[in-house]
Parts: structure tokens; sequence; C-alpha cells
């Protein structure tokens, strides 16, 4: 397979590539992904070279967070394109190790989370923060980056990984990404290649949605009245609404029934047909 930039695809191929660069002195940072890359990956890559002399992507389909009927098979695997798509921004190596690389055989030892990882995905994946902290794990001591960007459209994700980062004493910054929307304001998903057309025009009511209860939040409205007015037109805009809520945006703890008082964030995730989408807002208190 020949790729428009660097590659490695075994850990020692990985290691040697970042030895030189640290004998260079130089920084790197770093950018997991499962591939299929769009825009909001990229910015992601950006922010890294902003920050780092050097920058590693990751593709790998990680199998450990995916639970027995979900989209595994169907994930959407582009390497070529977004080995094209690094190479455009200005990455300097991707990481794409294969599944055996990464689980041989034996490999027997799983993650397992508190604090940020109960409830919102978890209840309705269980499976899928240790999956995600295991292979997260496993590639940072891989690369051993000096900073980690995860984007903020998996708020919970990031939270359980910089938890995960402080809890293990990993020496890397863990940054996240602002996420970038279509211009009808849905966030950018690999997963938004599922929808049909109709699904894909409604699926823009979700951060119409959550900005709204983002907004009345900040205004003073009680977080049970907010929440239950956005759970109702989520529910009337949606196949099914897994989660519509407010919580503490440090450590996802649910808020007090009152007026916001605390940084926040509103967090959704809802079904259009088989396409479980997921989405959230910062909050900012007034005064
Ligand atoms: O957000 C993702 O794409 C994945 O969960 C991650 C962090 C690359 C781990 O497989």
């Amino acid at each position: 397979m020949s790729l428009p930039l660097p590659s490695a695809h075994a850990v020692r191929d990985l290691r040697a590539a970042i030895a030189a660069w640290r004998a260079d002195g130089l920084t790197i940072g770093f950018v997991p992904t499962m591939g299929a890359l769009h825009a909001g990956h990229i910015a992601l890559v950006d922010q890294a070279l902003a920050r780092c002399d050097r920058v590693v992507a990751s593709v790998f389909v990680n199998p450990a967070q995916f639970a027995p009927g979900e989209d595994f098979d169907a994930y959407p695997r582009t390497l070529d394109a977004d080995a094209a798509k690094l190479a455009g921004a200005g990455c300097h190596l991707l990481y794409a190790p294969s599944a055996r690389e990464m689980y041989p055989d034996g490999f027997a030892t799983t993650i397992s989370l508190s604090g940020p990882a109960e409830g919102l995905e978890s209840a309705a994946r269980p499976h899928f923060f240790s999956g995600v902290a295991t292979v997260v794990a496993k590639l940072l001591n891989q690369v051993r980056p000096d900073a980690a960007v995860f984007g903020e459209k998996d708020y919970q994700q990031y939270l359980v990984i910089r938890r995960l980062a402080a809890d293990l004493d990993l020496p890397v910054a863990i940054e996240a990404g602002p996420t970038v929307r279509e211009a009808d304001g849905l966030a950018l998903s690999s997963r938004n290649v599922y929808l049909s057309p109709e699904d894909r025009r409604r699926a823009a009511r979700l951060n119409v949605i959550l900005a709204d209860f983002a907004r009345a939040l900040a205004a003073g409205r009680l977080a049970d009245e907010a929440e239950a007015d956005a759970l109702e037109a989520a529910r009337a805009s949606f196949d099914g609404v897994d989660y519509m809520t407010a919580r503490c945006a440090d450590t996802l703890a649910p808020l007090g029934p009152g007026a916001v008082d605390r940084p926040a964030r509103v967090l959704g995730a809802v079904r259009l047909g088989s396409t479980r989408l997921i989405d959230n807002r910062a909050v900012s208190p007034a005064g």
C-alpha cells in the first residue's frame, strides 16, 4: 500500500520515527481517529500542528468499543482518502495498525472506569468507554505525545480520557477541539453518511434543540423546566431519545433543578431510524 505521507503500521516502526524526532528535540502532537476523516478531524490536526512540531494521526477502527450488533463491520473504512486528507493538512505521520498489532493473541487487559464514564453514553453502550479507554491508553503509550487532541463533539469521551490520563499519570496534555458543524448546524460525524436524505434534513434539529436548551439555561431558566422542554422537542423531532440533559461541565454530575450557577453542558443522544446521533453545547451561566 503506497500512501501520500509517511506511515507506520507496527508499533516498532512508529517508535522508530518518533525516536528520531525526539532525538532532534521536537515536540509531538497526536490525533487518534477511527478514520472516515472529515473537516472536524482535520481541525484537530490543525490544532495539534499549532502546538507541536510534529503531528501523528492514527486511523484504527477499534473493535473493542463496538458491541455485537453495532456497526463495526459497516463502519466506513477509507484509508487512502484519509491519508490524502492528512497529507494535505500537513500531518507528519499516519499510524494505521492492524487489529492484530493492537490486540495480539493472548491480549487480556481492559480498563474499567467510573466518574465521567457513568451514565449518558454508557447507559446505551455499557461496553463503550472501557473499549475506548483501553485503546486510547495503548495509543498514548505507543506514541507518547506531548499533547493529544480529542473532538468536543464526543464530550463525555473527552472527559473520560482526561480523567484516564490524570489517573494513570500519563505525561500528556489532553486537549479538546471545538465541534465543526455543517451550514445547518449538524455536527460533523463519520456516521452522518448513514443518514437518508430525509433523516439528514431532520438531523439538523438536534443542534437547534441543544442551542435553545443552552440559551434557556444561560438566561437563568430553571434546569428541570428547560430540560423538560428540550426533551419534549427532541421526542417530537426524532424516532427515539436516549438522553437530553444538562450536566456539570467538569464532571458530568447531574445539576440541581434550579437555575444553573456553574459551567454546564447540555448533551443529547437521539435516534433517526437505525442511526444514533450525539451532540452537546456549552452553557455559561449569566452573572
Ligand atoms: O473518537 C474516536 O474516533 C474514537 O473513539 C477514538 C478516540 C479514536 C478511540 O478509538
